[in-house]
């Protein structure tokens, strides 16, 4: 397949308010977050280094993940396309998703570097910055991987350009950690872990595993910090996360409809778009991105009858009885 790049965008500014906080205060006093501090110091990795960029991608399907994670598995499109159409798919719907997930580790990396100016805690602050580092790493290995081995790329959706914009423009510190260490990465992990466990390749699944470890341990983060900050808030503040979450859970479920890789293939956007929707195989690839984001609402307090009604409508209440699964060391 031909080089294939969608047009190329010039960047956004965001204003992103945030204090330079001089603490006089020299200790740390988080234990569990002191934990994830020193883990993440002797769990560095170098991009260039420790995986072996040599390795070559099946060009049917760079990731080697198995078809019937693709959401139009199973449609009478699927059906209709012959061994090259199929293949086009793979690659809109890869490059698509790995795109996406590139524009959040730019993303993450701004907004661990707010974080680390601005929280109050020196053991949260600490984390911020080694997050800064992991996320730079991030950056560089999904780049790495969209311009060297893939043969297509994507702008950042809508929907989550929408969302990173209202995380990382908040004067609220909160929102800025749930927005990108909830939402964001909860539904990243799940999106990583699924590659780790389907894909043929070892050198994707080594690339995956090592940035899964990276995130658990932002993810873990995130959710001790937002605990404590939670249960502190008032009735009328919480409301505001309430709305944020509910909108936020909204968006990033439509986002992962992808509904921009059609039009670029041929295909009829609107039809194809509404076809993923009704779809049953997609509705439960979207339906189980959202395992580990449920459960964490329900732990940081923020499962109100008004974030219950939006997880109802999306149908992913279900996953509210799991328990939260790693991260912490
Ligand atoms: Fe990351
Ligand atoms: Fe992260």
């Amino acid at each position: 397949m031909d080089m294939e790049r969608a047009a190329p965008e010039t960047g956004i500014r965001w204003t992103m308010p945030v204090d330079a906080f001089m603490s006089d205060d020299y200790e740390c006093h988080e234990s569990r977050l002191n934990k994830l501090y020193e883990k993440a110091k002797g769990a560095q990795w170098d991009v260039a280094t420790d995986v072996d960029w040599k390795s070559e991608l099946d060009p049917d399907n760079p990731l080697g993940m198995p078809d019937p994670t693709l959401l139009i598995y199973g449609s009478e499109l699927w059906e209709r396309l012959d061994t090259k159409g199929r293949k086009e798919v793979r690659h809109h719907a890869q490059g698509w998703m790995l795109s996406q997930i590139l524009h959040g580790e730019q993303a993450a990396l701004i907004c661990a570097s707010k974080l680390a100016s601005a929280e109050d805690s020196l053991s949260a602050r600490l984390c911020a910055a080694v997050q800064v580092a992991d996320e730079a790493r991030h950056v560089e290995a999904y780049a790495k991987l969209v311009n060297e081995k893939l043969t297509v790329s994507y702008p950042m959706s809508q929907s989550l350009k929408g969302l990173l914009e209202n995380t990382i423009s908040s004067s609220a510190l909160d929102i800025t950690n749930l927005g990108m260490q909830v939402l964001v990465e909860g539904i990243a992990l799940s999106i990583f872990q699924n590659v780790v466990a389907y894909s043929k390749d070892p050198f994707i699944k080594d690339l995956f595993t090592r940035i899964h470890r990276d995130e658990a341990r932002h993810f873990a983060v995130g959710r001790i910090t937002l605990t404590r900050i939670y249960s502190e808030m008032s009735s009328t503040e919480l409301k505001e996360r309430e709305e944020f979450v509910s909108e936020g859970a909204r968006v990033l479920y439509d986002h992962l409809c992808a509904d921009d890789i059609w039009s670029p293939m041929g295909f009829a956007k609107e039809a194809c778009s509404a076809m993923v929707r009704e779809s049953r195989v997609a509705s439960s690839i979207r339906r189980a991105i959202f395992r580990r984001l449920v459960p964490t609402i329900r732990e940081l307090g923020l499962l109100t009858p008004r974030v219950r009604d939006t997880f109802e409508k999306l149908d992913v209440i279900d996953y509210e009885a799991m328990p939260l699964a790693g991260g912490e060391p």
